[in-house]
């Protein structure tokens, strides 16, 4: 723990890759010191804010000020807010208006949004002139946990998430937990879904802490949501350190990503349900199926699903927004998915609470049979 001059505790935690290592700060107030905190790790005081309609009103003229006091030549783009954003138009518009205001090999972008703006502009950064700086500066719950640390970085393309991309890290993440107030309870509700799978991924006490403390860390706690946010960080850093590509336990963050991602191709990738949504009850799903192939105790099932009830998260899909779920169409969704290995999908799959691991040989019956149950519930 260090001390952050401007408000209060700050959590320190290094994500630990050779000379591309980086810190991750986490703490009230980051905003107004991101300046300092930038300008210490740049070599040319020179960068661009890269953020969204919804966040611009909200934080950008603070992180503009703080960059200005810190002597960082800036200047601000503002995409609209939305997850059509992360596609090929606005990714062109974006790098051609950079190279148009003279972007340069040594111009640090910084990414001020939700998991939107963090992964297109990582992705910019990661094209342009052939590879600039970029840094993090998350405001959602589910960028704060997840989508800010670990160099995933893209855009969707046709059906699919994420399918354009590349691992490409930040030079810095700053997760001022105080943009969390001004957070949709939805939104914040939808990055909570991440908070949890850290703890059934990889540490019941984790998710034990979170059963009598979720609810603080949803209502606004300070101390509460520092913990939670720096708990999360603090676990994907390590996977992160040791699997930078996804060829091993990486995938264990993606612990029900495989169904969460058939349920959003399937409504749109949209308001009708959002990732964080969709991964709360894909992590039911996968416990179920854990359950069902006898890997882990059924009252672990109940134990993920009253939890995620109990805050306010949904357990089982909604109603499809054309009528009818048709399993079998999920199941060629979940076929569909990046993360297929030699055609088959990838499951990351539940001894206990805190103990997954990755499974490839699934039966796909078996996967029928919990998408079956789930949309009649
Ligand atoms: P988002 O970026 O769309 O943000 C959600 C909404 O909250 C938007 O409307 C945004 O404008 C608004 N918002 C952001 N900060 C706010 C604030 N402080 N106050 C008020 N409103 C605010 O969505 P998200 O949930 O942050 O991220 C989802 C995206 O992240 C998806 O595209 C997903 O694929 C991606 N993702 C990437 C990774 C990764 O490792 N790169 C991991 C998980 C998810
Ligand atoms: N969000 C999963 C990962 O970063 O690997």
């Amino acid at each position: 723990m260090t001390a952050n001059p401007a408000d209060g505790p700050t959590e320190q935690i290094t994500v630990d890759l050779g000379q591309r290592s980086y810190d991750i700060l986490i703490g009230p107030g980051l905003v107004d010191s991101a300046g300092a905190e930038i300008a210490a790790r740049l070599t040319t005081p020179r960068a661009f804010i890269i953020t969204d309609t919804n966040v611009a009103p909200l934080l950008s003229d603070r992180l503009a000020a703080s960059l200005t006091a810190a002597g960082i030549d800036h200047q601000t783009i503002v995409l609209p807010a939305g997850e059509a954003t992360k596609s090929f138009g606005p990714f062109e518009k974006l790098v051609s208006e950079l190279l148009r205001r003279g972007v340069e090999r040594a111009t640090t972008l910084v990414a001020l949004g939700g998991g939107v703006i963090g992964d297109i502009t990582g992705f910019a950064a990661s094209t342009l002139l052939r590879g600039i700086n970029y840094v993090q500066v998350p405001t959602t719950l589910l960028a704060q946990v997840d989508s800010s640390v670990g160099g995933k970085t893209a855009i969707n393309a046709g059906n699919g998430k994420n399918l354009v991309g590349s691992f490409y890290q930040p030079r810095l993440v700053l997760a001022d937990t105080q943009t969390l107030d001004t957070l949709p309870k939805r939104e914040l509700l939808a990055g909570y879904a991440e908070v949890v799978k850290y703890g059934l991924l990889g540490d019941a006490e984790f998710f034990a802490w979170l059963e009598a403390n979720g609810a603080a860390v949803l209502s606004g706690d300070d101390s509460a949501r520092i913990h939670a946010v720096a708990k999360s960080c603090r676990m994907k850093a390590a996977i992160v350190a040791e699997d930078e590509h996804e060829r091993g336990q990486r995938a264990l963050l993606n612990l029900g990503h495989t169904f969460a991602h058939a349920l959003e191709a399937e409504t749109g990738f949209g308001d009708k349900l959002l990732h964080g949504e969709a991964v709360a009850i894909g992590m039911v799903l996968a416990f179920e199926l854990s359950a069902r192939l006898n890997l882990c105790p059924p009252n672990d099932v109940a134990r993920v699903r009253q939890h995620l009830a109990a805050v306010g998260l949904s357990t089982d899909p909604p109603p499809h927004p054309k009528g009818q779920w048709d399993i079998a169409r999920l199941i060629s969704l979940i076929g569909a998915d990046k993360k297929v290995a030699q055609g088959k999908p990838v499951f990351v799959l539940a001894r206990t609470i805190g103990d997954a691991f990755i499974a490839r040989d699934i039966d796909l019956t078996d996967v029928e049979a919990i998408l079956g149950r789930a949309v009649a519930a």
